[in-house]
């Protein structure tokens, strides 16, 4: 049995959680959204501020909720990569001193490996190997997971993350930050045909497509000329049925694009990961697609989609358990391939 505090900080929102034996025992989350809805996006310096502000209070709610203290725990973790550096290195230098305080392991979590394990807060946790779209607001990435750790990425966007062409889109519409949930509530009864939309696609030098590869700036010119073009016409703005299309060709995208490499790579079953999983209009699609395919799916807990640290204690369970430590002069990287998440440990083998 072991007990692991997480933080989380690699973007806006402040998170703190305990899990004990994959169980969430008590999460707590502060987000910043609002004071960046103001400038349309993250403001870096003002992330890192608040982070420091919140921070110590959510770590006193998380145990005093769960009824946990310092000397019950086995480990204490951070998200070190990828992120923005200031924020990253709020919760990093947090745990590093909690874990030297109370002697405690520390480890240091790859952000995407927390996303991957949000799945297991679900009923039925994805059996190896299982492909993962992992759809949120810095990537999109679809990758294999052979046994836990061991990742192969098969595809990935070559511009914009599906949740960045989210918030872009909302903007363009006149929507707030983030434009994910602001899409989907007015794309609400709208017709999702009505707008035919594109679905970008990645030439490869020798000839043909990536078939597992993504790009949404085609789709973010074509919203604008549309935009455009509807502004310019006399009727009214038909709002809905233009954030339903542009939901449902994004939607159909990653879903079909996902479940064609899964049945390509012999898988049986597809995960839905990150901020964007949270899409209604995707995970039904998805849930569609995988039983006209034959495939199972497992969709992440709606709780556990957008960032959180619960997932960074599940992720980091599993590191402990598989013997890794991350020394406690540990950095924070802006970017690290989720490949190379062995490298935050000292233990080499760690799974
Ligand atoms: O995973 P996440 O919280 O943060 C990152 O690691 O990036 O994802 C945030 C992204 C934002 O781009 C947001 O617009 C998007 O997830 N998102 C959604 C929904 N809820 C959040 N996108 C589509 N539909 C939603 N319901
Ligand atoms: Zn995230």
């Amino acid at each position: 049995m072991s007990t692991v505090l997480a933080l989380e900080t690699s973007c806006d929102e402040s998170a703190a959680a305990i899990v004990r034996d994959g169980r969430v025992l008590a999460s707590a989350i502060a987000s910043q959204m609002e004071e960046h809805a103001r400038w349309g996006g993250v403001v870096p310096e003002i992330a890192s501020r608040r982070h420091v502000e919140a921070l110590p209070g959510l770590i006193a709610q998380v145990l005093a909720g769960s009824g946990v203290a310092m000397s019950d725990l086995d480990a204490v973790a951070a998200t070190v990569a990828p992120g923005l550096v200031g924020a990253l290195l709020v919760a990093s230098v947090t745990a590093r001193a909690l874990a030297r305080r109370h002697d405690l392991p520390f480890l240091g979590i790859h952000h995407l490996e927390g996303h991957l394990c949000s799945a297991a807060l679900g009923d039925e946790p994805p059996p190896h190997p299982h492909l993962v779209l992992l759809v949120s607001g810095g990537h999109t990435e679809l990758v294999r997971v052979d046994a836990p750790g061991v990742y192969r990425r098969l595809g990935r966007s070559h511009d914009d993350a599906a949740g960045e062409c989210f918030d872009k889109v909302a903007r363009l519409l006149g929507l707030g930050y983030p434009g994910g949930p602001a899409i989907q509530a007015a794309a609400e009864g709208g017709d999702p045909q009505r707008f035919q939309l594109p679905k970008g696609r990645v030439s490869r030098p020798e000839g043909g497509f990536h078939p597992y590869d993504f790009s949404f700036s085609g789709l973010k010119t074509a919203m604008l000329r549309q935009v455009q073009a509807l502004r310019a016409e006399a009727a009214p703005f038909p709002l809905a049925d233009l954030a339903a299309s542009f939901e449902q060709v994004v939607a159909e995208v990653l879903v079909e694009r996902s479940c064609r490499c899964a049945r390509d790579e012999a898988i049986d079953t597809l995960v839905l990961v990150g901020g964007v999983a949270a899409n209604r209009r995707l995970r039904r699609l998805l849930e569609r697609h995988c039983q006209a395919g034959g495939l199972q799916w497992r969709l992440a807990p709606l709780a556990w989609c957008t960032d959180n640290a619960a997932m960074i204690a599940v992720a980091a369970e599993r590191r402990l358990q598989a013997g890794c430590r991350s020394p406690l002069d540990l950095g924070v990287a802006a970017r690290l391939p989720l490949e190379q998440a062995d490298r935050l440990y000292e233990a080499r083998a760690c799974f």
